[in-house]
């Protein structure tokens, strides 16, 4: 496979993303159907073994999405690992805690981050479809989604069921009905109390507003300088060099890098695994691996797994670039920056 193949194959257009209806037990409950869930990179927590997956190959985590209509819910559930979103089209109220008492409404550009063991659920709120990107920690995403007793419940008699392996049986696509004792069983109320309780105060810290980005000292030396160029530091671990907007140890990282007027990042490495999400703008990606080189041109919404191994090098075409840089650890170390100039062919 040639290099530039490579680099087609490790990216998702926005356009091109294929939804899966049927992903999670509460797909056709009414007021939870209508939900688009969107493999991106790696199978994340889909509970459907037919929804399709852009990327198998996982990069330390899993980056999917969530589309839906106003008034749609996601329902209330659990995460064994860390669960961050980033808002991309529309306006989405989340809310948490056993009963869902507590929200917060999020907009484009807006980044939370989920402690676990706490139920939450989104619902967009608004006139418009609402699309954000999902980052779940872990390759294995934790094992799983946890539901709500009451999620199960409302599921009953639309057809799909959830086995206590955590896979999907749906006999409207012609699954037979399991027995009731394969079935996941619900959580009991003592279960229940063993969950935290977020106030919105207390959750405040985990969520950076795009209108409260705070730009840091870039890690890419004299960049600073350059009036067009901004960097964001916006989920780590608090032990991180970095200092992170939300503190969190979700065992992944998230960057922004705002370009203007044709500035870019130069050519580095990076020694954990990187995924980027173009949110706005035209920005040209050029990755080599010291002996080739290729290109992608992102445009708004599309995801590029880097490919392991290579350095990239990045810079705005068009509009007002914003590129998140979502990276395998949570207290990642500084990008290297690639020296000298190499012969490099275009591949
Ligand atoms: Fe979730």
């Amino acid at each position: 496979m040639t290099f530039q193949k490579t680099l087609n194959n490790s990216l998702v257009r926005y356009m091109e993303l294929i939804p899966g209806t049927s992903a999670f037990i509460d797909a056709r409950t009414p007021g939870s159907h209508l939900k688009d869930n969107f493999c991106i990179i790696g199978a994340g927590v889909a509970e459907n073994s037919k929804q399709h997956v852009h990327i198998r190959e996982t990069a330390g985590f899993n980056i999917g999405a969530a589309g839906q209509p106003p008034g749609i819910k996601n329902s209330l559930h659990s995460h064994n690992s860390a669960e961050l979103f980033i808002i991309f089209k529309g306006e989405f109220r989340f809310y948490w805690g056993n009963e869902g008492q507590y929200d917060t409404v999020l907009s484009p550009g807006d980044v939370i981050s989920i402690p676990t063991n706490l139920f939450r659920g989104f619902e967009v709120v608004g006139r418009d479809y609402g699309f954000m990107f999902s980052v779940l920690g872990g390759d294995d995403s934790g094992g799983g989604v946890v539901w709500h007793p009451e999620v199960l419940s409302q599921s009953e008699g639309h057809g799909l069921y959830l086995k206590s392996d955590g896979s999907l049986v749906d006999t409207l696509a012609g699954d037979p009905v399991p027995e009731s004792s394969e079935l996941m069983p619900k959580l009991t109320d003592e279960e229940m109390e063993n969950f935290d309780q977020y106030s919105v105060e207390q959750m405040q810290p985990f969520v950076v507003a795009k209108s409260n980005y705070r730009p840091v000292v870039s890690s890419f030396n004299s960049l600073n300088e350059n009036p067009d160029y901004q960097e964001y530091a916006l989920t780590g671990s608090p032990l991180a060099q970095d200092d992170f907007q939300v503190k969190s140890e979700d065992k992944v990282s998230i960057f922004a890098y705002e370009l203007n007027n044709r500035a870019g990042l130069p050519t580095h490495s990076r020694k954990e695994k990187q995924v980027l999400i173009n949110y706005s703008g035209d920005t040209l990606v050029k990755v080599n691996n010291g002996l080739e080189q290729g290109q992608i041109l992102m445009t708004p919404g599309d995801v590029f797994s880097i490919p392991e191994g290579t350095a990239i090098s990045l810079e705005n075409q068009r509009g007002e670039s914003l590129v998140y840089s979502i990276l395998s650890s949570d207290q990642p170390v500084k990008p290297e920056l690639q020296s000298g100039k190499k012969d490099l062919k275009l591949g």
